[in-house]
C-alpha cells in the first residue's frame, strides 16, 4: 500500500456522492483537533478509574484482573475454557504444549429470551452446554482447570471472583449484578451433578486476547477487541493500580481492564454525537449507557447507517422517499451488510445490490447505492478513528515507545479497511519517536483463557 504524501488532498469518498447528505454526514467526521480533546478526556477518565478516592464515581471503571503473569510459551496440559460475551457461546477444549495449542470448539446460541430472563436460566443454560461439550469429548470424568472469559465489566476480587457490575451488549438477565459469576456457574454446575470442573479462572475477552499475543510477542501490551462490543486493556504498573488490592506479587505489573465503552456516559462525548446516536441509545436496552462503545462496535454500526438511510428517505433525498418495512425494522441491516458494501469495488455495487434486494429496496437507484456507500464509510471511519485515539492515548499513558496491540474481534477482522483506517490516524496521533505494531489474536478468548488458566494452574500449590 503506497500511503499519500502528508497533507494531500485525497478524496476517500465518491464525489458522485449527493451534496445534501454528503453535507449532513460530515457531523461523523472527526477532525485531528477533536480526537485530541477526546485523547485528554479519556486519558483523565483513566486516571480516576485508578484512584481509590475516585474509582467509586469513575465511569472509565479501569478495573484489576488479577492476572498478573504472562504465559511464557511453557504452558502445558488440558484446559477447558468458555467465552460468553462476543456473537456466540463456545465452549473450548485446549491443549497445550511449548509453543503449540490444539483446541477444539464447539458453538452454541444463546437464545434470545435467555440473554433478558433470569440469570439462574442463563447459567443453567451454560452448565448444560458444558456438560454435552464434556461428555461429546470423553472428557468427563477428568478435573480440567476451566477459563471463563465472561465478557462483561467485572470487580474482581480474586482471579476466580468477578462480580458483575452491570451488563453491556443486549444481555439483561435479572439476578446477576452484585453476584460473583463463577460462584453462580458452580451453583448451576452442582445443580445438574453430573460434569466436575475446576473453575481456575474469571477474565475479560480483551484480557485474553492481550494473553493470547503475549504468547508469542513479548511487547504485547494492549488487548483490543472490537467486535460485537468494544473494550481495551493494558499493562499498567502496580504503583499506579491503586484499586489493586494484592501485596506486589514479583512483576510489577497488574493489566487493567478499562472498560472503555463506557466513555462518555457523563457527557464527555456530546461534543460529537449526534441525534442518530441519541436516537439508538434511546431504544437499546442500556439507554445513557456505552455510549462509547455505540458509536465503534458491531452491534451499532450497522443499526447508525439504517437510521441515517431512514432519516435521508424521511427527508426525500433518498430511495424516492420510499421506506421499505425492513429499512423500518431495527437491527435488520447488520454490521457485516456494513463490511460487505464497503467491500464492493469503488464504483461496483454488486453485494450491496444483494444486500439491498433482501431490505426489500430494490428499487434503489444508482445515486442510492453512492449514497448508501458513503453512509457506511463516514460511520466504519469515525468508529476506526475514535479506536485510534484509545490507543494512542493507552501508549502516552504507558510511555513505552514500541508497543504491540493485539487485537481480536469481527468489525477488526472483517471489515475491509478498518485495520487500515485504524493504523493510519494512530499514525497521524503518535507522538515522534514512538512506534506501535498491531497484531492479530488468534482467538484470544479461547486460547486466552486455556492460556490464563494454565498459569493459574501452574502457581496452584499441589
Ligand atoms: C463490552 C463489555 C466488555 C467487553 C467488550 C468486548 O464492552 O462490557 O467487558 O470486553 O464488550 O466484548
Amino acid at each position: 500500500v503506497c500511503n499519500p504524501p502528508a497533507g494531500a488532498d485525497v478524496k476517500w469518498y465518491d464525489p458522485k456522492v449527493s451534496p445534501n447528505i454528503f453535507e449532513a454526514m460530515k457531523e461523523t467526521w472527526l477532525d485531528n483537533a477533536k480526537l485530541q480533546t477526546l485523547m485528554t478526556s479519556f486519558r483523565e477518565n483513566i486516571e480516576r478509574g485508578l484512584k481509590k478516592d475516585t474509582h467509586p464515581t469513575s465511569i472509565v471503571k479501569c478495573f484489576p484482573t488479577y492476572v498478573q503473569d504472562l504465559p511464557d510459551g511453557t504452558e502445558k496440559g488440558k484446559f477447558l475454557a468458555l467465552d460468553l460475551g462476543g456473537t456466540n457461546f463456545r465452549v473450548l477444549l485446549v491443549e497445550l504444549d511449548v509453543g503449540k495449542c490444539d483446541m477444539k470448539s464447539k458453538i452454541f446460541a444463546i437464545p434470545a429470551d435467555i440473554m433478558v430472563g433470569p440469570g439462574v436460566d442463563l447459567f443453567d443454560h451454560i452448565a448444560s452446554c458444558l456438560a454435552e461439550f464434556v461428555k461429546e469429548d470423553d472428557v468427563v470424568d477428568q478435573i480440567l482447570p476451566l477459563g471463563f472469559t465472561f465478557s462483561f465489566p467485572l470487580m474482581q476480587k480474586g482471579l476466580c471472583v468477578g462480580i458483575l457490575e452491570r451488563w453491556t451488549k443486549g444481555f439483561n438477565c435479572d439476578g446477576v449484578i452484585g453476584e460473583d459469576v463463577v460462584k453462580l456457574l458452580n451453583e448451576a454446575i452442582q445443580r445438574r451433578d453430573d460434569v466436575k470442573i475446576d473453575v481456575c479462572a474469571v477474565l475479560n475477552d480483551t484480557t485474553g486476547t492481550l494473553m493470547s499475543c503475549a504468547w508469542k510477542n513479548k511487547n504485547c501490551r494492549i488487548g483490543l477487541i472490537v467486535g460485537t462490543g468494544n473494550n481495551a486493556c493494558y499493562v499498567e504498573t502496580q504503583q499506579n493500580a491503586e484499586m489493586f488490592d494484592e501485596p506486589d506479587m514479583g512483576s510489577g505489573k497488574v493489566i487493567i481492564n478499562l472498560e472503555m465503552g463506557a466513555f462518555g456516559d457523563d457527557g464527555a462525548l456530546d461534543c460529537i454525537r449526534t441525534d442518530i446516536d441519541k436516537s439508538l441509545d434511546e431504544d437499546s436496552v442500556n439507554a445513557g449507557r456505552q455510549l462509547h462503545e455505540k458509536m465503534i462496535s458491531g452491534m451499532y454500526l450497522g443499526e447508525l447507517v439504517r437510521l441515517y438511510m431512514v432519516k435521508f428517505t424521511k427527508d426525500g433525498l433518498m430511495f424516492e422517499g420510499k421506506l421499505s418495512d425492513a429499512l423500518q425494522e431495527r437491527d435488520k441491516f447488520t454490521c457485516t451488510y456494513l463490511s460487505e458494501i464497503e467491500a464492493d469495488q469503488p464504483g461496483k455495487y454488486i453485494r450491496q445490490r444483494e444486500i439491498l434486494n433482501e431490505m426489500g429496496l430494490s428499487y434503489a437507484s444508482e445515486q442510492d447505492c453512492i449514497n448508501i456507500r458513503y453512509i457506511c464509510e463516514c460511520i466504519s471511519r469515525r468508529s476506526a478513528h475514535l479506536i485510534a485515539a484509545a490507543m494512542v492515548t493507552l501508549i502516552n499513558k504507558m510511555g513505552e515507545t514500541n508497543v504491540t496491540i493485539g487485537v481480536d474481534g469481527s468489525v477488526y477482522k472483517y471489515h475491509p479497511h478498518f485495520r487500515r483506517l485504524m493504523i493510519q490516524k494512530m499514525t497521524e496521533l503518535i507522538k515522534p519517536g514512538f512506534t506501535f505494531d498491531v497484531m492479530l489474536s488468534e482467538d484470544g478468548s479461547g486460547r486466552g483463557a486455556a492460556l490464563v488458566a494454565a498459569v493459574a494452574a501452574k502457581k496452584k500449590p499441589a
